[in-house]
């Protein structure tokens, strides 16, 4: 199915997966239309990916916000949803207010996103949700991401039922070099980074492109409805 001319908006277009996901599909001849919080970010993200681009300031915890965006957006194609914020931390130490605005975030905002875009989809559309190899692989202090990535796999399965013959695809990716450290000393993180490349099979961590193209293919494909897209080095089989 091509692309071009097609009409994909990015919730969280703006930084690592989404921004290279808004410039695979625009590889791909798409209009695209990305949104998120920061317009310093969506001012950015418009320079790098070029002016056609449309952009919008969206906070999808806020459900009157979501309904805004998507009346200014009107009619569109395919949605991709990448934004969210989880968090870690050792379930007995994790404030509980904690792990509710992780929920907030990335598991509601991503539900209240698809629900307000609905009127303006298709038949033919799609909707690509992201969660994230913690929902199968949870190393210490990552129970609340778990449950997180793991409501989200399941909602777009009952999605894929439910709002049939559009179609319902989520990406799992694994660790992937984005801004979301930025709050880590590089130190720390290039240590984090070398000690989960080293266990990996392909012995590397993904960048933002690699996880990008699944984003695409799930648009692309349409027979592929209900699928969960790994996209995690091998971090399933260690
Ligand atoms: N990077 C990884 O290792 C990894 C691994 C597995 C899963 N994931 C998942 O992949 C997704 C993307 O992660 P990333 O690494 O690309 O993160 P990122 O670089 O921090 O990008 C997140 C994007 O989401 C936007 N965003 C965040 N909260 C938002 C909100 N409330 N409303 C609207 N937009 C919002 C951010 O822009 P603003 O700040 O301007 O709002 C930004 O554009 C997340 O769901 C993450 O959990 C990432």
């Amino acid at each position: 199915m091509s692309l071009q001319g097609k009409r994909v908006v990015v919730v969280g277009g703006t930084s690592g997966i989404g921004l290279a996901t808004a410039k695979a599909f625009l590889e791909e001849s798409a209009q695209v239309v990305i949104a998120s919080r920061s317009s310093a970010r969506l001012d950015e993200a418009k320079n790098l990916l070029g002016q056609d681009v449309e952009g919008y300031e969206l906070d999808f915890r806020n459900d009157e916000s979501v309904a805004d965006f998507f009346k200014n957006v009107g009619n569109f194609d395919h949605l991709v949803v990448t934004a969210g914020e989880g968090t870690m931390g050792l379930f007995k130490e994790l404030p509980v207010e904690n792990a509710k605005e992780a929920f907030d975030s990335k598991f509601w905002g991503q539900y209240a996103t698809v629900l307000a875009a609905l009127p303006y989809l298709n038949d033919e559309s799609s909707i690509t949700l992201t969660s994230g190899v913690y929902g199968q692989r949870p190393p210490q202090g990552a129970s609340t991401l778990a449950a997180i990535n793991s409501a989200v796999d399941g909602l777009v399965r009952g999605l894929a039922i439910e709002l049939s013959p559009m179609r319902v695809n989520v990406v799992s990716p694994g660790i992937v070099d984005t801004p979301i450290y930025a709050g880590m000393p590089e130190d720390q993180r290039e240590g984090m980074f070398k000690g989960i490349a080293d266990q990996l099979p392909v012995k590397r961590i993904a960048q933002p492109e690699d996880i990008a193209q699944s984003y695409v293919y799930l648009a692309k494909n349409g027979f592929t409805t209900g699928s969960v897209v790994d996209i995690d080095g091998g971090a399933r089989l260690i």
